[in-house]
């Protein structure tokens, strides 16, 4: 019988592409870009399956340009680039990888908080550039990041990781989250959930960590950004739209703000300049889970749920099972 046919659209680790490549019929686009979704639909036409990044848009005018595909992997636990819905009317199932990159993403989250408080790239930059004059008592003094209030904004999975690492520097800590966690969670990370307002008013640091849907986009508006501490710096390694960027522009440069510490942006791979331009501001590339053992766990989870889909089970990780029995009745 012939082997499923897999598009995957970039470069992805070992762990997955191996497996994939003993599994399937496998080609993966070589560049080291997206590919457009012209690109994507010549590569996948005819093919079984697609493998994709959050880079990548999967809606109902992609599927419909496929409708050979049965099953889209992302090797991401953001789903935003899928338009669940029309998965299901095209009859694909849709898989994310959810909970090998919790400890990761909190690890990065905690390295901007902490490069933001203490100027840490700034700092950098200071010494490269070969002006340094030697030490001096008041130069690049920063804020304290140890006993600081931390306000985090989603308190699933990643931001429960986030607590764990504050509670190591004496912080406290509040949440706001649409759910209570359980009473016992919020015993041994020694947490409060407060509302939102109260969190903003309050914290010395406020760490966003919820996925972007339609409720979170722009959550941290300029509304928002006024209700914060003008000493408080914003970190926020979820979703760049949950912030609307202008308005944190205007805010850092009013010092409504004192800082922020930003992996994702509103209009990726774009960056305001205004940003750019900024010293209170450290800049990431979007790279919350760019370890090499947890981006090997991403691709290996994508993969394996492709291979349980061709031998007939439920993906681990699908995100829409009803509809496994339609996709498998795929020609
Ligand atoms: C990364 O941003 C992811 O959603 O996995």
């Amino acid at each position: 019988m012939a082997r499923p046919t897999v598009f995957v659209t970039r470069v992805i680790p070992d762990e997955g592409l191996k497996r994939l490549r003993e599994h399937f019929d496998t080609t993966v686009w070589p560049h080291d870009r997206s590919p457009s979704r012209d690109e994507i639909i010549e590569q996948a036409r005819g093919k079984d399956a697609l493998v994709t990044l959050l880079t990548e848009k999967v809606d109902a005018t992609l599927l419909a340009a496929l409708p050979s595909v049965k099953i889209v992997a992302n090797v991401a636990v953001g789903f935003d680039n899928f338009d669940i819905p029309a998965g299901t009317a095209a009859g694909v199932v849709m898989t994310n990888t959810p909970g090998v990159l919790d400890e990761t993403t909190a690890d990065l989250a905690f390295a901007l908080l902490m490069a933001t408080a203490r100027r840490v790239v700034e700092a950098d930059k200071l010494m490269r550039s070969g002006t340094w004059g030697g030490w001096g008592i008041m130069q690049m003094l920063g804020h304290d990041v140890h006993h600081a209030s931390l306000g985090i904004v989603g308190f699933g999975r990643i931001g429960r990781c986030v607590a764990k690492r504050a509670s190591g520097f004496s912080m406290k800590v509040v949440y706001s989250d649409a759910m209570a966690a359980p009473p016992e969670v919020e015993r041994e990370l020694g947490v409060r959930r407060v509302s939102l307002d109260e969190l903003l008013a309050t914290s010395d640091f406020v760490s966003v960590h919820v996925p972007l849907l339609p409720e979170t986009r722009h959550l941290i508006d300029a509304a928002a950004l006024n209700k914060m501490k003008k000493s408080a710096c914003l970190i926020n390694t979820s979703r760049g739209p949950v912030v609307e960027e202008a308005a944190l522009v205007a805010a850092l440069r009013g010092g409504v703000i004192a800082g922020a510490g930003l992996d994702v942006y509103e209009f990726e791979p774009k960056v305001s300049p205004e940003l750019v331009a900024m010293d209170n501001v450290v800049l990431l590339p979007h790279i919350a889970s760019a370890s090499y053992a947890t981006r090997g766990k991403m691709a290996e989870i994508a993969a394996g749920n492709l291979i349980a889909f061709f031998a007939g089970d439920t993906p681990p990780t699908a995100l829409n099972p009803e509809v496994l029995s339609r996709a498998h009745a795929k020609a």
